[in-house]
């Protein structure tokens, strides 16, 4: 789908289909038109008013109706969207209008649109969040994973060419720099999404280092991938340790993108690869076991964080490292009690096989310290409490650094990606305790996402560290089971806004 933006008269705008909001009014016909509505409607003589008269648009914030061949215009059709409250209008609002017009326009099956809704600013929002939300917003709307199947249900979504049109003036630079930004952060989700999306029998860890190939190659990255010997020489008995039940080597894959200065530190975003989660000896329950396959998904979305700067050309230093495993039962695999030493020097008792997020993490984080990052990033479906702690709304945020915590809420919410900050306090580091090792891999049921990330935390004690834990946010369970393609957009928004790029 290919995007621009411009600033264009709505009544001579030459479109398949005129996209123009409407505030909700008392009732159906009181709705309220925006500017650019108005205008057509003056050009439509009034065309547009007696839609709503005949009481056709709720107003509901992403309600629609559709106009065919109104007099006075250059757009073969207007689609007016309702907007819901004018003083309600807020960024739940903004986004169920983006999606009740990619679903009208999909079922329509125009080619190309012409959208007049980017004006309409939120009480605390710019221009630039606007134009980034419309433009993820539709390509969110479009995404279809059907690679897999034989027989298509539907043809391809035919719209092909959106703009995002101002009624009047000129376009100021920062919206066509977030469009720019916004393109890319698409392509660096639908990416996570499809990697997500992939089977564990497709998307196995050789084929992740395949994919980071793939972008080195296009996007002309540094990249290095280490095997299990490498692996074994350098110590990291913890990441070894997961992977030993299963058939398929591990790989630790590492990606370069250099667009900042040069000594410019470096930020390292590590992703959790566990490309199946069986649990390991400590086998989960049947239920939705299907479900593992997206335990990559931290992989997946600092994959797509990558494509994403490196499509925008961002002037950053990003550093992405991805452990890739998969976690079987086996003659070979750890077994519950073993004790593994971890490449920081310390040991780790193995309680629970299932726990192997962060024996793959931890020593993925000991080898982002080489780099002397200016922070490290690790992303996780880490824990299934967290899901039961924070939902499937918001990610959960672990930090050692209360600036750092501060900078990716701020992201969070400017990409509407959201997280919310969880504890990391030493009161909490005694449930990992172990009789036989420096620590355990598990600290009990109480607090289960709190006493990972306090896991992890005993890796990066001399760095700037953040930990997302994504477990409920990653991907979407039931009929609309599919990869969310989170949290890429809040990476990648703030990369750019830490590391010295524009904040757009
Ligand atoms: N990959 C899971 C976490 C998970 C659970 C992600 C549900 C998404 C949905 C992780 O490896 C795991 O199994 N964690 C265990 C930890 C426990 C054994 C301490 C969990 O959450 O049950
Ligand atoms: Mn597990
Ligand atoms: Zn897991």
């Amino acid at each position: 789908m290919q995007f621009s933006i411009r600033a264009l008269a709505p009544e001579r705008a030459k479109t398949a289909c005129l996209v123009l909001g409407v505030f909700k009014g008392k009732t159906p016909a009181q709705g309220e038109l925006t500017p650019a509505a108005r205008r057509v409607d003056r050009a439509a003589h009034g065309a547009l008013r007696a839609v709503l008269a005949q009481g056709d648009l709720s107003g509901r914030a992403g309600s629609t109706t559709l106009l065919r061949q109104p007099h006075g215009l250059a757009a073969e059709r207007v689609l007016l969207v309702g907007l819901g409250d004018k003083d309600e209008f807020k960024e739940s609002s903004y986004r169920e209008v983006i999606r009740g017009v990619a679903t009208a326009l999909k079922d329509l099956g125009v080619r190309e649109a012409t959208l007049y809704l980017i004006g309409h600013k939120l009480p605390s929002r710019d221009l630039a969040w606007n134009v980034r939300q419309a433009t993820l917003g539709l390509r969110e709307a479009v995404y279809v994973f059907d690679q897999l199947k034989t027989q298509k249900k539907s043809p391809p979504p035919a719209l092909a060419e959106v703009t995002l049109a101002l009624p009047s003036g000129s376009v100021p630079p920062p919206a066509s720099r977030a469009l720019r930004e916004a393109v890319a952060t698409a392509e660096g989700a639908a990416l996570a999404k499809t990697l997500g999306n992939l089977p564990s029998n497709i998307c196995t860890p050789t084929y992740l280092a395949n994919e980071a190939k793939k972008l080195a190659r296009q996007f002309k990255l540094r990249h290095e991938v280490l095997e299990r010997r490498d692996m074994e020489r350098l110590g990291m008995g913890a990441l070894v340790s997961v992977t030993k039940g299963s058939h398929q080597p591990p790989k630790l894959i590492v990606l370069h993108y250099n667009g900042g200065a040069k000594a410019k530190k470096p930020v390292v975003l590590v992703g959790k690869g566990v490309t199946f989660d069986t649990g390991g000896i400590s086998l989960k329950p049947g239920a939705e076991m299907d479900e593992m396959k997206y335990d990559m998904s931290g992989a997946a979305s600092v994959l797509g964080a990558m494509r994403a700067l490196a499509g925008m050309k961002a002037p950053v230093n990003v550093i992405a490292i991805v452990p890739a495993v998969e976690n079987m039962p086996g003659g070979g695999a750890s077994k519950p009690g073993d004790v593994v030493t971890t490449l920081s020097g310390q040991t780790v008792e193995i309680l629970n096989t299932d726990a192997e997020g962060r024996l793959i993490l931890c020593d993925a984080l000991t080898y982002a310290e080489r780099y002397a990052p200016e922070a490290i990033i690790d992303v996780a479906t880490l824990t299934g409490a967290c899901v039961i702690a924070l939902g499937h709304v918001v990610s959960g945020l672990y930090a050692n650094d209360a600036k750092l915590a501060d900078a990716l809420v701020a992201a969070g919410d400017d990409a509407w990606d959201r997280v919310w900050q969880m504890p990391l306090w030493e009161d909490y580091q005694e449930q990992l305790r172990s009789n036989f090792a420096d620590m355990a891999n598990i600290g009990g049921r109480p607090a289960g996402s709190v006493t990972a990330a306090c896991f992890l935390a005993r890796f990066v004690r001399k760095q700037r560290w953040a930990h997302l834990d994504i477990a409920g946010t990653a991907y979407k369970s039931g009929r609309e089971k599919g990869s969310t393609g989170r949290p890429v957009p809040l990476l990648v928004r703030f990369v750019l806004r830490h590391a010295g790029g524009r904040a757009g």
